[in-house]
């Protein structure tokens, strides 16, 4: 029966209308909140390239972390910045390092916190790249170790999900035998699974100092055209023992969510980068765009999508905003 039997407005009438009928809601159990530890104490200082983000002293992390629990928000995902930096990224497996102290103080602070760890060298290499550099490529097989002895250490000091985001082959399968080998098999693992060789992790690579000095990573993350290799990262990742997998970026990838979603019942996490929210939030300091309206928008059209999660750094503000 079309119009005039047919009046879709009748059900956007009011507000209770429109909440009764509501199929996406965004709530703070679903947000994960990034956070930058670096080495040394003192306040925190703010990342030039991404507004209202900054660079924590463990202390300062400390009470962050809790304020991001208080406000709602079950995770976050911590992203390390060393003071030194070698072309083994030995800073990255070091029980000693950033994010390891990091975890541990933590896990004592907040202990409910759930807390993941970002798995990479890109932060800990000299060269920047997020594996080992062998003849000029970066040595798929090499890396594998290196980043299995760093899950186990973030594991070791703490964290309950660690975040392969290098995007080697075979790293979910060596970080899952490392862990349990090392009788950690209830850490858990969300992958990057199909994480995109972006320009839109811009404003993250210098809050993270991890531009690499010579190249970049489409020889091993994915071509923004593809989205049935998307799905086979995916697949791929879930049999070598992947508990939740991930798409990143979010929002330039809506499609792709949905594919995944439709393929799997596994846990989805979609990553809205700081590309994407340096676009916010720069428009927002232009008066061009309703930041608290557009970014609440912006989070229920990637769980529309199909994300379970959704990684973002306006998860602390998107929390008390949907209070
Ligand atoms: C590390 C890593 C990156 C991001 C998350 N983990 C940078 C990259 O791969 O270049 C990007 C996050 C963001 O842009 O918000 N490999």
């Amino acid at each position: 029966m079309s119009f005039p039997v047919t009046r879709l407005r009748r059900l956007r009438r009011t507000d209770a209308l429109r909440g009764m009928v509501r199929e996406t809601r965004v709530t703070p159990s679903d947000l994960i909140q990034p956070l930058f530890v670096r080495a040394g104490s003192g306040p925190a200082t703010p990342i030039g390239s991404m507004d209202g983000q900054f660079h924590h002293s463990i202390e300062t992390l400390v009470d962050e972390a809790a304020a991001v629990h208080t406000a709602g928000v079950p995770a976050v995902i911590l992203f390390g910045l060393p003071d030194h930096k070698d072309e083994a990224a030995s800073s990255a497996y070091d029980d000693e390092g950033i994010v390891q102290m990091a975890l541990r103080a933590l896990r004592l602070a907040v202990p409910e916190l759930v807390l993941i760890t970002d798995v990479c060298l890109c932060q800990y290499t000299s060269h920047g790249h997020c594996g080992v550099v062998r003849d000029g490529r970066v040595d798929n097989d090499i890396t594998l170790e290196l980043l299995a002895q760093t899950a186990v250490s973030h594991a070791q000091a703490g964290a309950d999900i660690v975040a392969p985001s290098d995007m080697m082959d075979g790293r979910v399968r060596a970080i899952r035998a490392a862990l349990d080998g090392d009788g950690l098999s209830e850490t858990a693992i969300m992958a990057y699974s199909a994480k995109f060789a972006s320009a839109f992790y811009g404003p993250f690579r210098d809050a993270a100092h991890s531009t690499p000095q010579e190249g970049d990573r489409r020889g091993y993350q994915m071509d923004p055209a593809n989205a049935n290799e998307a799905l086979r990262e995916v697949l791929l990742d879930i049999e070598e023992g992947a508990d939740m997998v991930m798409v990143k970026p979010a929002m330039p990838y809506l499609d792709v969510i949905r594919r995944v979603r439709e393929e799997t019942l596994a846990p989805i996490a979609a990553y809205q980068v700081s590309g994407e929210y340096a676009m916010l939030t720069a428009a927002a300091r232009d008066g061009l765009l309703d930041e608290r309206a557009a970014a609440l928008e912006a989070l229920t059209a990637i769980k529309r999508a199909g994300a379970d999660l959704i990684i973002t750094y306006h998860a602390s503000r998107a929390a008390a905003w949907l209070a």
